[in-house]
Formats: structure tokens, C-alpha cells, sequence
């Protein structure tokens, strides 16, 4: 999924853009966007350890100084953020328990270009999202993953004056690229 929404956020042009990736976990998405004309991109996660590695890769391919890394919570940290052209959210909606704070306040850092990857709300990912809250629940895990309703984000992200561009889909994920 994450080639078909890399994809699509090259179609859309990505040549001198600033990225702004929400959840960027090792950073290969936005490395590779600036690999192929993107100018800078800030990437924001919860994890101490994937942004390790993050500056890890980002050192290998000589891109250090076109990123920035933050740690924290981005819904809580989204007004000391800059705003960038392309924000991506990839498997990151279904992190967070409040899908339309997460999408309002990232839409509100993006000047052309929404990219997201997110779960189909179906029964069968529904189930697979109820299962797996048990297994967590059972080993002491807090971390929960989240079904958000597609058709609700795709209202916020168009009363924001944004409309889809491209979208693709597989059996569990829906990859949809939105431009103002
Ligand atoms: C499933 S991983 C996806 C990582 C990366 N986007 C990718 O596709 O490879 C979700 C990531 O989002 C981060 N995350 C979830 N909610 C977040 C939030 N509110 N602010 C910042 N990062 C968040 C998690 O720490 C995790 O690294």
C-alpha cells in the first residue's frame, strides 16, 4: 500500500514540496519523496525508537539536513508545527482514538496535497481490530487500534475545501489522495 500511495502523491507533483509525515515511523515514505525531487520533510512520531532510526536511514542517504524530526503527539503538538504542501498520514488514522481531531488539525498544516492510508470499515476489519484489542487487552497492552468510518473522514477532509484525486484500495486498507 505504501508504493501505491507513494505513487499518487508523485502524480499529484512533488517536485520542491515540503512533507509534513504524521506517524512517519522509520521515515522510508518521506526519504524516499525527497529521493525523487521533494525539498524537506518534518516527521512526527510517538516512538523514540523509530525516529532513531529514522535519522539512521535519513544519515545514510545523505539527507540530514533536509529532515526534522520530532517526538510527541502531533494532534497535541500540531500549533508548534510548520505547515508544509504534502501532509501524509500512512496507517496512522487507525492509531488514534479521535480520527476527527487527528484529521482537522493535520488538514489545517497542508497547503496542497492530504495523503493517507487508512482501514476499510468492513466487518471482517472490524473483527480483525475486536480480536486484537482482546490479545492486547490479555498481555497488559494499552495500544488499540481504531475502524474509522471513511465516509466521515472524507467529509472532513472536503469541507476543508479538499477533493479526492486518486484512490486506491486492497482488502484491508483504503489509500486516497486529496488536493485543495
Ligand atoms: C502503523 S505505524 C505506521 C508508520 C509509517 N507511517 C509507515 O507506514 O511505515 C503508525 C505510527 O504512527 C505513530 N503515531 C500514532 N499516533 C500518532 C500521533 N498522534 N502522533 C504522532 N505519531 C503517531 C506510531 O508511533 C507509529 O509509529
Amino acid at each position: 500500500m505504501q508504493q501505491q500511495l507513494a505513487s499518487a502523491i508523485k502524480e499529484a507533483g512533488i517536485e520542491g514540496v515540503s512533507l509534513l509525515d504524521i506517524g512517519c515511523g522509520v521515515g522510508f515514505l518521506h526519504q524516499s519523496l525527497l529521493n525523487h525531487g521533494a525539498s524537506k520533510a518534518t516527521g512526527i512520531d510517538l516512538s523514540e525508537k523509530m525516529l532513531a532510526e529514522a535519522r539512521t536511514l535519513a544519515a545514510e542517504q545523505s539527507l540530514s539536513d533536509r529532515t526534522n524530526y520530532v517526538l510527541g503527539d502531533f494532534v497535541a503538538m500540531a500549533a508548534d508545527l510548520s505547515s508544509a504542501d504534502v501532509t501524509i498520514l500512512d496507517k496512522v488514522v487507525c492509531c488514534y482514538p479521535d480520527a476527527k481531531t487527528l484529521v482537522v488539525r493535520s488538514l489545517e498544516k497542508t497547503g496542497k496535497v492530504y495523503a493517507l492510508t487508512y482501514p476499510r470499515a468492513h466487518l471482517l476489519n472490524r473483527l480483525m481490530t475486536s480480536a486484537e484489542a482482546i490479545c492486547l487487552k490479555l498481555v497488559g497492552c494499552d495500544f488499540r487500534s481504531y475502524v474509522h468510518d471513511p465516509e466521515s473522514i472524507e467529509q472532513w477532509i472536503e469541507a476543508m475545501g479538499f477533493h479526492k484525486r486518486k484512490q486506491h484500495q486492497s482488502w484491508i486498507w483504503l489509500t486516497q489522495v486529496y488536493v485543495r
